[in-house]
């Protein structure tokens, strides 16, 4: 691979400190960086690169996943450089090329360039904008090698806006030099989905409407807003949560197979499942969708304030913390499959999984026995934070009355394969490096998952406390939520 700059805009920021440089550093431990890759970050704060290497050792050792060794560390440091600029103002970008010529030119970099909007989103149309005035975006005989974005999330707000920030981004690079990050496509869990339904003889043939009765997909965390609550007033779960990481789970649950590896038949795949899911009608909305907010609770026995007393957020906000949908695919494959999404902040327990349920089986055989009603085969995805596999099956009870109980098959990536995994923004870096685009959304699969959820945000814009639900903190959301599946005989899980 040949080696490149990651231009970091937003470097004294906590996702820069928390995640991506710890990840950088877990890349250059396990020897997956390029000779000569280096970082220069870009902000307004006056460091200098020794300030800056500094700032991000601290956060190194507070937050590298594989550990921190301060010989490796001292070894990785020299990589990472420092550039004080306000990106509002079109003069600091002169000053901004010089520097990345000459680093390119001192570490034998041939030019190549990686931009990362680690700023908040107001900033992203101006700062593309402004990368293509500086005549960055493109290879000029300084600076001949490839040139790759990657846009953090939120990517836009609404169709409309969403729309408009792929229109500003694409006049200035192409699209497959734009990587729209999800970190939660580069978790392991999630890239085994794939290999699970697809690399198995025996799950695919089963996987469809005949032998599914529902599908529920979980992302429940016990945090709160941390601190970010003028952010998360402005998104709420189902703009923060289900429009990338929830519907992306579901693509990958649902999708046909791909003619190939390649990542344009897999993204094709995967916007055709979006789009076949069925579009519900504003004044329908609240049929299919409950919101939730957290008043006060207790969670590991700690109590925990409100949504509304937490910072910067209004003492009469109608911001959702949790939101949970039933949404219908309407193809050939998911008919009559409910798939409920759920999410939220402040719940009881933190965990992402994927809970497929298969149809009972017929317990006729089994009905004056003990045990009565047989449970249906279960099978559980783990993304976090255990990420592993278990499938439920009935096995019989020891003793001399015949009666079935379930059991579990446990498969932990823990156990199979030890410790070894790349974390997930690591992971999705190093593919942008070899310009890999599999795992990053297209732009029509923003646009088609915006599009689905437009007729929700549209009700709520009109009254911002329709559907809106309080639970309190610890528990597993609203109870007006148990409605969506118990409409088609189903209940959620208790992970
Ligand atoms: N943090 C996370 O866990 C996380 C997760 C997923 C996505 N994201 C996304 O990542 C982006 C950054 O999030 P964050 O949490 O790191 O935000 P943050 O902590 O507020 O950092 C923002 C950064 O932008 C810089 N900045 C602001 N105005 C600037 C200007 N005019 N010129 C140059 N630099 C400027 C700030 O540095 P100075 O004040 O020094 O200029 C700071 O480095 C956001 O879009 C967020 O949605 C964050």
């Amino acid at each position: 691979m040949e080696p490149s700059l990651l231009v970091i805009f937003g470097a004294s920021g906590d996702l820069t400190r928390r995640l991506l440089v710890p990840d950088l550093f877990g890349l250059f431990a396990e020897k997956l960086l390029p000779e000569g890759f280096a970082v220069l970050g870009v902000s307004r704060t006056a460091y200098t690169d020794d300030a800056f290497r500094s700032l991000l050792r601290d956060a190194a050792r507070e937050h590298a996943r594989g550990g921190f060794d301060p010989a490796l560390w001292d070894a990785f440091a020299p990589r990472l450089f420092y550039h004080p600029a306000d990106l509002d103002n079109a003069e600091s970008y002169t000053g901004l090329v010089g520097r990345i010529r000459s680093l390119c030119a001192e570490r034998g970099i041939p030019g190549n360039l990686i931009f990362y909007t680690a700023v908040a989103p107001k900033h992203y149309v101006s700062l593309v904008r402004r990368i293509g005035e500086a005549g960055l975006s493109v290879p000029s005989p300084e600076l001949p090698g490839f040139r790759r974005v990657v846009v953090e999330k939120p990517f836009g707000r609404d169709l409309e806006s969403a729309r408009a920030l792929n229109r500003e981004v694409l006049s200035v690079f192409r699209d497959d030099q734009v990587y729209r990050i999800d970190h939660f496509l580069g978790k392991e869990t999630v890239q085994n989905i794939f290999v699970f339904r697809f690399g198995n003889g025996i799950f695919e043939p089963i996987w469809n409407r005949n032998y599914i009765d529902h599908v529920q997909i979980t992302v429940a965390e016990t945090i709160g807003v941390e601190g970010r609550g003028d952010f998360y007033e402005e998104a709420g779960a189902l703009r923060d949560m289900i429009q990338n990481h929830l519907l992306q789970l579901l693509a990958l649950v649902a999708m046909e197979p791909p003619g190939s590896l390649d990542g344009d038949d897999i993204r094709g795949e995967k916007l055709k499942v979006l789009k076949s899911i069925e579009r519900v009608a504003p004044e329908r909305a609240g049929e299919v969708c409950v919101r939730g907010q957290y008043a006060e609770g207790e969670i590991d026995g700690k109590r925990v304030p409100p949504y509304r007393t937490e910072k910067n957020v209004s003492p009469s906000s109608f911001t959702e913390t949790y939101v949970a949908l039933r949404l219908a695919i309407d193809n050939w494959r998911w008919a009559g499959v409910p798939f409920y999404l759920r999410t939220g902040k402040r719940m009881g327990r933190k965990v992402s999984e994927i809970a497929i349920q298969f149809h009972h089986a017929p317990s006729l055989l089994f009905k004056d026995t003990a045990c009565g009603q047989l449970e249906s085969n279960l099978l559980v995805i783990n993304i976090q934070p255990e990420e592993g596999i278990f499938l439920r099956f009935g096995a019989k009870d020891p003793g001399p009355e015949v009666c079935v109980r379930p059991v579990d098959f446990h498969f932990t990536y823990r156990e199979a394969f030890g410790a070894r995994s790349t974390p997930a923004y690591g992971r999705l870096l190093l593919d942008v490096m070899h310009g890999d685009p599999t795992l990053f959304p297209r732009e029509d699969t923003v646009e088609t998952s915006w599009s689905l959820l437009d007729p929700f945000l549209r009700r709520w814009e009109e009254d911002p406390s329709r559907d809106l639900f309080f639970y309190p903190a610890g528990s597993w959301g609203p109870r007006e939520a148990d409605a969506l599946p118990e409409a088609g005989g189903d209940r959620w899980r208790r992970p």
